[in-house]
């Protein structure tokens, strides 16, 4: 049953999703009675503003969710798996921007250009997916309908914003501190940043040599396209770009596929827009696709490894705060009120 008026609450309000979270909903005139805003105890008695109107930040407790009918949480894991399911005893639907519930079979992991009919299916939390996995598959989807994709081969060049506002902070200040001459040393983030770039800074597994992040494409993917067959492998790297994320894809298809097909199913795609001017060599760059919604798709060409013509190469960059989180966090719970 579709709500209608409701009250939501976010759940990690002053963070670097959750800004964007009140952004979104502003922007997008989500339709709601009340707005609650929820943080740590460090934050509580802050004011935010929402639609020119201040707005205390309120600290989160157990009892915080009396009466919220939509949740949307960006706190971390921990939170998550802590409030997600007391909002939910409280009578709230949450949409989960943490990896907390991503797999659980019960929970629904959507993007709402690719499977928006699963909201049906949720017992009370919805998932958003990895901010790299939603980047990468938005524009993929349209053409697996047309064509499946068998394999894909990824290669992240991943923000700052991935790892919150303090890891947003640290690259400020460690290029300032670089550029001054000054030694600094890193909080947030295992290596220095500043004119740098590294590996993910999530957990490698020893026995895959994958790290979380890498593990998450292959998993969320399959789970979102439905699709327990897709063979993805990807590396994930963390580049020193504050807020979007870029990724080169090379994607072999069960049959032929030219770059003019994959141009003309992206040109209809929601959530995509082609950037691709070969002739001045404009491409997909973090900063324009900073502070937008779609997904700008370019560099697509004929993967030349590959002579049978089912393979393609693209690169894409998406805004990792917008789309890769607070933006389709906002679309669930669009379809939450529809
Ligand atoms: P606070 O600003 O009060 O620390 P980011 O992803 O940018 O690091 O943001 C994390 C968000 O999660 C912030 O809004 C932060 O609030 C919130 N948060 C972190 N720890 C807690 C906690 N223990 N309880 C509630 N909110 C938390």
């Amino acid at each position: 049953m579709a709500l209608s008026n409701p009250v939501v609450a976010v759940v990690g309000a002053t963070g670097a999703v959750g800004v964007e979270f009140l952004d979104c909903l502003e922007k997008r005139q989500f339709p709601m009675k009340e707005l609650r805003l929820l943080a740590s105890a460090r934050s509580k008695g802050k004011t935010m503003t929402f639609k020119g109107e201040p707005i205390v930040v309120e600290e989160l407790t157990e009892s915080s969710f009396k009466s919220v009918d939509i949740a949307l949480f960006s706190a971390g894991g921990s939170i998550s798996k802590k409030f997600g399911p007391i909002a939910v005893q409280a009578g709230a639907i949450v949409v989960d921007n943490s990896s907390a519930f991503r797999m659980d079979p019960t929970v629904p992991l959507i993007v709402p250009e690719i499977n928006p009919e699963k909201v049906k299916e949720h017992k009370g939390i919805i998932a958003n997916p990895n901010c790299s996995t939603i980047i990468g598959i938005t524009p993929l989807w349209p053409i697996h309908k047309v064509n499946r994709i068998k394999r894909l081969i990824a290669s992240t060049y991943q923000a700052a914003s991935g790892a919150g506002a303090a890891a947003m902070a640290e690259l400020q200040e460690s290029t300032r501190a670089h550029l001054e001459g000054k030694s600094y040393q890193q909080k947030v983030l295992p290596h220095p940043y500043a004119f740098n770039l590294f590996s993910h800074n999530s957990k490698i597994d020893p026995a895959t040599g994958y790290n979380e992040e890498e593990t998450k494409m292959l998993k969320e993917t399959r789970k979102i396209f439905g699709d327990n067959d897709i063979r993805i492998s990807a590396t994930c790297v963390r580049v020193p770009v504050l807020r979007a994320h870029s990724e080169a894809l090379t994607v072999e298809c069960e049959r032929t596929i030219t770059p003019d097909e994959v141009r003309a199913i992206l040109a209809k795609a929601p959530g995509v827009k082609i950037v691709d001017d070969v002739e001045k060599n404009y491409m997909p760059m973090p900063k324009d696709a900073s502070g937008q919604g779609d997904i700008l798709c370019g560099r697509i060409r004929r993967d030349s490894s590959d002579p049978s013509g089912k393979s393609f190469c693209m690169f894409v960059a998406g805004d990792q705060l917008l789309k890769g989180a607070a933006l389709n966090a906002v679309q669930i719970a669009e379809l939450l009120v529809k």
